[in-house]
């Protein structure tokens, strides 16, 4: 059984702690991956703060990036040396919700999401005999990570492991929100709230999609730079958008919104600057037993509001293919790389993301 370094949260608010774990078997249909690169995204800083329920101790880590180091039993996918990208939607593929394109509303994969451990819903992971969980089916601050051949998905060797890491979870949700989710049309004006790696490739979704106008908002000079610098027309203070992207729609408002920030402010943001008829598609999150209060009159006129984990992901399908988009130039990632770290530094990184210096900090794994 393969030992390996991971970094594991024992308890929320304290820092996360590098230790040797075991990991295996390697059951029938699994892989082994040997982790390669792995970045800090929001969603685990939640995990620790405690805002996100995870059982622990806990391998965190969900945006990541490696090779196949070995294949279980019945798996003829994948072989060793393929590099892939980890998806953190396993799903059965016959429920009701898989029968309907679904995926990230899995039965399986929503019953077993709370034990935290394999999709099957055992540990494969144990640190001196006791079971650690893996943060949603992954764990992927660790050197390796076992999970079902189908949530290791193959991308082009020529992709490199710290880029690729970056679409697992980020990327994926951004460009999705804006080419998988929102139905953007070419020449539509979107908005996009919240300029971290969501709202940075939410803001390239809405390029890709044939948008005219992108206004990026973010509070964050830098930040709306960096917006622009990706394919933003417009950037903006939150305090100045809903007029902006009036003056840019003969006062209608934006086609669609793209929230990626997280706060009540921005969700309250997004159905106010909406055109009648348009629609808003949330992202961001607050702790699960906030509640968020609106404007009654901000929710009227036909608009639409889907709350979308994951961007409309289909794995298989999409990973590849904004790997590809990488590789042609279409789709900017070093950019968004704000830190190459070791995976000792993970505390220091998860510190920098919270104080907003970092867009990601990317855990090199050697
Ligand atoms: N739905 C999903 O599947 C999914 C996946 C990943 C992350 N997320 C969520 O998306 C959000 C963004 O994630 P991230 O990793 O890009 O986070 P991040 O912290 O890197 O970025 C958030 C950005 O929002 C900006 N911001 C803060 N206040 C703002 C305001 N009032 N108006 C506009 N912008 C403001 C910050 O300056 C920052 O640039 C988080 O809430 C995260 O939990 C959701
Ligand atoms: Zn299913
Ligand atoms: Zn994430």
């Amino acid at each position: 059984m393969p030992k390996a370094h991971a970094a594991i949260l024992r308890q929320t608010n304290t820092p996360l702690s590098i230790e040797s774990i075991e990991i295996g078997p390697v059951a029938p249909g699994d892989v082994l991956v040997r982790i390669r690169a792995a970045s800090l995204c929001h969603t685990d800083l939640e995990a620790i703060e405690g805002s996100l329920s995870v059982p622990l101790p806990a391998v965190l880590g969900h945006e990541a990036a490696g090779e196949i180091a070995e294949v279980g039993p019945g798996v003829e996918t994948l072989g060793i040396g393929d590099r892939v990208v980890l998806s953190w939607n396993p799903h059965c593929g016959t429920c009701f919700y898989c029968d309907r394109a679904q995926p990230i509303l899995c039965r399986q994969f929503l019953a077993n999401g709370p034990k935290a451990f394999h999709f099957d819903g055992k540990p494969r992971l144990t640190c001196e005999a006791a079971p650690v969980h893996q943060l949603m089916y992954l764990g992927g601050f660790a050197e390796y990570c076992i999970v079902p051949a189908q949530a290791a998905i193959r991308i082009p060797d020529a992709m490199p492991f710290d880029r690729a890491a970056l679409i697992g979870c980020g990327v994926m949700t951004g460009v999705g929100a804006a080419t998988r989710v929102a139905d953007l049309r070419w020449g539509d004006a979107a908005l996009v709230i919240g300029c971290g790696a969501v709202g940075l490739s939410a803001v390239q979704g809405c390029a890709l999609a044939g948008a005219a106008t992108i206004v990026a908002v973010d509070p964050n000079p830098a930040r709306q730079q960096l917006a622009q610098a990706v394919g933003a027309t417009h950037a903006c203070a939150p305090a100045d958008a809903l007029d902006l992207i009036r003056s840019l729609t003969d006062g209608r408002g934006a086609d669609a919104i793209i929230e990626a920030a997280g706060r009540p402010e921005t969700f309250r943001l997004s159905v106010e600057a909406v055109r009648p008829g348009g629609q808003v598609v949330w992202l961001g999150k607050v702790a699960v037993n906030d509640e968020v209060a609106f404007r009654w009159g901000s929710l009227m006129q036909e608009k639409r509001i889907i709350r979308s984990s994951y961007g409309g992901t289909k794995p298989a399908t999409d990973f590849p293919m904004l790997a590809r988009a990488y590789l042609d130039g279409k789709l900017k990632l070093d950019e968004m790389i704000s830190a190459r770290i070791s995976l000792a530094e993970v505390n220091a990184g998860f510190a920098a993301l919270k104080r907003g210096e970092t867009v990601r900090s990317v855990i090199l794994m050697g």
